[in-house]
């Protein structure tokens, strides 16, 4: 099933999602980082990923939210999106809470374990809400074009994927 949220012919959402991916998941590394090195350094520039990974995230659930309402009702994507969506939502809000109680810290806005433990469980969250996602696209075939196949013509050729009478 096609995107409804395009740029340049590529669903918005799988490109969007490479912020609150990477960043989020980055953030956590640093936070190791700074235990293991109590250099404060680390934190500054965790906390500064976390909440731009919580901003991106909030960005990329928009696509994705307008293809989940384009999902057929009663399908198996319908139900994988929203856990999926659900999860994804728990997993922003766990981050926030964590960049929230780190405020209180300036200038190294050190996490003490609470806010540490937040972020590990909300990146634990988003391993399985990634899969999630993976499966929507590769098994459920969402934001897949209409006969996409190996030798399809360019996107941007206007053309459908696949021609009509071509094999
Ligand atoms: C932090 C927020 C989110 C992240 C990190 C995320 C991550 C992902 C990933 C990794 C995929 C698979 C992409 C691929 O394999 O190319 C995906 C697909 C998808 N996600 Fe999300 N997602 C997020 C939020 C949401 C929300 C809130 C919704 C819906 C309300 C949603 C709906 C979808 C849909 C429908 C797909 C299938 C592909 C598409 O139609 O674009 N996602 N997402």
């Amino acid at each position: 099933m096609e995107s409804k949220f395009k740029v340049f012919g590529h669903g918005a959402h799988p490109i969007l999602i490479v912020f609150p991916l990477g960043l989020l998941s980055t953030s956590v590394i640093f936070d190791v980082i700074y235990f293991v090195t109590g250099d404060g350094q680390f934190s500054v520039v965790s906390y500064w990923m976390i909440i731009s990974g919580v901003v991106g995230g909030i960005v990329a659930a928009v696509p994705g939210f307008v293809d989940w309402l384009a999902i057929p009702k009663g399908t198996r994507a319908k139900r994988v999106g929203l856990l999926h969506a659900v999860g994804n939502d728990i997993v922003l809000l766990l981050f926030a809470i964590s960049w929230w109680m780190r405020r209180g810290n300036p200038p190294e806005y050190r996490p003490d374990t609470i806010a540490f433990l937040l972020s590990a469980i909300a990146f634990l969250l988003a391993l399985v809400t990634g899969w999630l996602g993976g499966e929507l696209v590769e098994r459920l075939g969402m934001a897949v074009h209409d006969g996409a196949h190996l030798d399809a013509p360019n996107t941007l050729s206007g053309r459908p994927a696949r021609e009509r009478d071509s094999k």
